[in-house]
């Protein structure tokens, strides 16, 4: 090594190796946050940490006022409503009204611990209702977690890198999966966490006309509602809007997180938004499983009912709290998550003044907008080298081949990020790029 790096290069060897991983581009989160954090310690260089998806910011005022009043007010001793808190459901109905434009009726809007929860149930469900459709089918790259559940249940996955399938040539490749009639559902997330690229209009009626066709139900997960940047999202009953399948077609269930929009992950809390006409229709699987109801009986009846029974009562009066101030206009929750916006637009700038590439970099003709994560490869290197060799120089971030992309490079957060390390990560970038001569 002609240059020293950063954090000691023996030392930080030794601690990999003691994680006895047999690849390390395949080290989960957990591992590599273990594995940055350890070394902070015995070395005492600072690590800037990119591999967690946490909220950075801080809660929303809205909801915790909300929270702790409804727990003054005694609702902690009482089992929450199944179907949800009714100012919830109809506080989640407007919402999407007001910040999607799509109407479900305030039944089919259903509180859910988080959309990790919303996600399992709406697999569980879809995956019962029509005997030989148990397989999902995942638009990747993806959220690594959402495979775990599939596994978890003992179901099949099905899935595609949309890299080289976007546009027109994502119907072909849709269908190839589709055709097999294996598929109950498909599931992506929009911005797409970890390559932060969003499915255009055109896409969106795309699989819209092949749900309709193959008879599958789109599951839409937008834990990052409203961070497509480029657009003014935040606008309540104003367009642009969030972009949505349910905009061309009834076969869809949306997935709402408090977690980053309103930063409000700790208290595990979401809405899983099921269309009117799939609330409502009955499905042969679910009718000899369980011996009558509808999609969304079932869901929260019979899953939600046998999951968690319900939601944590204190935290649906928060998000009832937060949805209705944002739907009034009285809470600006866009212009606050736009500080990630501002944080990748400097690291990006960073990265690509030294050498890497921005991997998934365009919406087919447009730049991907500057979020919550981007993507980043370095020529000559595969995803795994890069995600190790940027440990000796103090920077931690996760392979993109644990999300299902076939791409070489790895995902960046820009949620943790802090104001004095930008100066930090532009001299190791300086040192690595000296070091690595493309
Ligand atoms: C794409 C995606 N879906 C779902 C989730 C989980 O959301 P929640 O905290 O509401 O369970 C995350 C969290 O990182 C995510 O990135």
């Amino acid at each position: 090594m002609e240059n020293k790096t950063p954090v000691d290069y023996q030392k930080a060897q030794a601690v990999i190796d003691s994680y006895q991983l047999p690849d390390f581009g395949k080290a989960t989160i957990r591992e590599v946050v273990a594995i940055s954090t350890q070394l902070e310690q015995e070395t005492g260089v600072e690590f800037i940490h990119m591999e967690m998806g946490v909220p950075g910011l801080k809660a929303a005022q809205v909801g915790v006022d909300a929270e702790i009043k409804a727990l003054q007010d005694g609702v902690a001793s009482i089992y929450p409503n199944i179907n949800g808190l009714p100012e919830l459901k109809q506080e989640a109905s407007r919402f999407i009204k007001a910040f999607i434009n799509l109407d479900i009726n305030p039944e089919g809007c259903v509180p859910v611990t988080g959309s990790m929860q919303g996600t399992y149930a709406s697999f569980l469900t879809a995956g019962q209702c029509t005997p030989g459709k148990d397989t999902i089918l995942f638009i990747d790259p993806g959220f690594p977690v959402q495979k775990q559940q599939i596994t978890v249940m003992g179901y099949q996955y099905d899935s595609f890198d949309v890299y080289e399938f976007r546009g027109e040539k994502l119907r072909a490749e849709l269908e190839r999966h589709l055709q097999t009639g294996r598929i109950a559902a498909v599931i992506y997330s929009n911005p797409n966490n970890p390559a932060w690229f969003c499915l255009t209009e055109d896409e969106l009626k795309i699989l819209a006309e092949l749900a309709e066709k193959y008879d599958v139900i789109i599951i839409e997960d937008l834990a990052y509602f409203a961070m497509d940047f480029r657009k003014d999202l935040g606008k309540p009953f104003q367009p642009p809007y969030q972009a949505s399948v349910g905009h061309y077609t009834d076969n869809y269930i949306l997935q709402i997180s408090g977690s980053k929009a309103f930063s409000y992950a700790g208290q595990r809390i979401g809405i899983t938004a099921i269309s009117n006409k799939l609330y409502h229709r009955s499905y042969p699987g679910l009718t000899a499983r369980y011996g009558g109801g509808t999609f969304g009986t079932t869901y929260i009846h019979r899953v939600l009912y046998a999951l968690s029974s319900g939601t944590s009562h204190s935290a649906q009066y928060a998000l009832a709290a937060m949805f209705k101030a944002a739907s009034d206009g009285k809470f600006d929750f866009v212009s606050i998550i736009k500080e990630y916006g501002r944080r990748a637009a400097k690291l990006k700038k960073i990265f690509t003044e030294n050498g890497f590439k921005i991997v998934y970099d365009h919406d087919l003709d447009q730049p991907i907008a500057d979020g919550f994560y981007f993507t980043i490869g370095y020529p000559g290197m595969t995803g795994s080298e890069l995600m190790k060799e940027l440990i000796f120089y103090g920077i931690s971030a996760i392979s993109l081949s644990t999300t299902g992309s076939h791409q070489e490079g790895l995902r960046a957060c820009t949620s943790f990020i802090k104001d004095h390390q930008y100066k930090l990560l532009e001299e190791r970038l300086k040192l690595f790029a000296k070091n690595h001569k493309i």
